[in-house]
């Protein structure tokens, strides 16, 4: 699966790195989790028994479909956001009126593409337009097609969870300036019981251990480091006060690695933090959706509320 790796997101990788290693505490962006073999292991944890959230917001999309197309009314122009494999989205494009468009965006692009290939073969009329993008940052869309109706942007999985609070009010001030008259579906993960939440961070089979450790694989290939995979732990934690699952990965011994032929020091016990996963509460949603300038409408969740579908209306 060795890809080339184009050298702009290879330097950016470098630079977020060096800058990750410099600081105390040490942390990265979780999007580095997701190069060919991180997507791939990321699909195997969504197929996980611990991991609650992908089947839940599947079964929540199942039932309830049909009033989301109905939301979207016809014509619609949808993006995704985070779109990885495009398995969800077959569940709303079963029932659309006609969609206009559909614009998957992610940041693993060999993945995206193929995933995009296949689903065109499902879906042979919709017009598909795959954008490699990260949308961490400020982000654009391609133009408004002729015909198009409202722009209905979907945002699942609870990925705006990898956000802090103030990422994620950049991220819905960016879907104000960019849906005009549109909606946001958003799903994210709610509070539970701090013991199904440690399980789905900490899974039996330990693809969660090698989702996280699989970062420290990518910088020895990418970037020459020289990280010693025997020596670092996954750690993931429910953090209550701060209502987050933190993922980090744990120096076991004090040792040195190197990036670029500079030399950076890991205590014992000291870790590189690799991820946040906000876990939210209806309420919280919701403030923060309105904070942001955008309007609650419907809400859907399953029986033991997991997980929570938000529509929000975009003035
Ligand atoms: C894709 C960010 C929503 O936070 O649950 C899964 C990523 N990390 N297991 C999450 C993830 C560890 C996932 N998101």
């Amino acid at each position: 699966m060795d890809m080339i790796v184009p050298e702009t997101e290879r330097l950016q990788f470098m630079q977020d790195m060096q800058t990750a290693l410099s600081q105390t505490p040490k942390r990265i962006s979780p999007k580095y989790f997701y190069d060919q073999v991180g997507s791939v292991l990321f699909d195997r944890i969504c197929e996980l028994p611990e991991y609650y959230p992908t089947q839940t917001e599947l079964s929540i999309l199942k039932s309830h479909a049909g009033e989301m197309a109905e939301c979207m009314g016809e014509n619609a122009d949808i993006i995704e956001f985070g779109a990885g494999s495009l398995q969800k989205i077959r569940y709303l494009l079963n029932v659309a009126r006609n969609p206009a468009r559909y614009v998957p965006m992610d940041i693993s692009g060999p993945h995206l593409k193929a995933a995009s290939a296949e689903l065109q073969t499902e879906f042979v009329t919709l017009k598909i337009l795959p954008v490699v993008a990260d949308y961490t940052n400020p982000w654009h869309l391609p133009s408004s097609i002729p015909g198009a109706g409202k722009r209905i942007a979907f945002f699942p999985g609870s990925t705006l969870g990898n956000f802090s609070p103030e990422q994620a009010h950049a991220f819905f001030q960016n879907c104000v300036q960019h849906l005009s008259g549109g909606a946001l579906l958003l799903g994210v993960d709610l509070i539970k019981s701090p013991a199904v939440l440690h399980a789905a961070y900490n899974d039996s089979q330990g693809v969660t251990a090698a989702f996280n450790l699989n970062l420290l694989t990518r910088a020895n290939r990418d970037l020459g480091c020289d990280f010693d995979l025997t020596q670092f732990a996954h750690s993931a934690f429910y953090n209550a006060p701060f209502k987050r699952i933190e993922m980090h990965l744990l120096s076991l011994k004090s040792q040195i690695v190197h990036l670029n032929g500079v030399a950076y020091a890991f205590e014992q016990g000291e870790t590189l933090h690799t991820e946040y996963s906000h876990k939210f509460t209806i309420a919280g949603v919701e403030q923060a959706a309105h904070l942001a300038g955008l309007q609650v409408g419907s809400f859907w969740t399953d029986p033991q509320q997991y997980f929570g579908l938000f529509w929000l209306q975009i003035p």
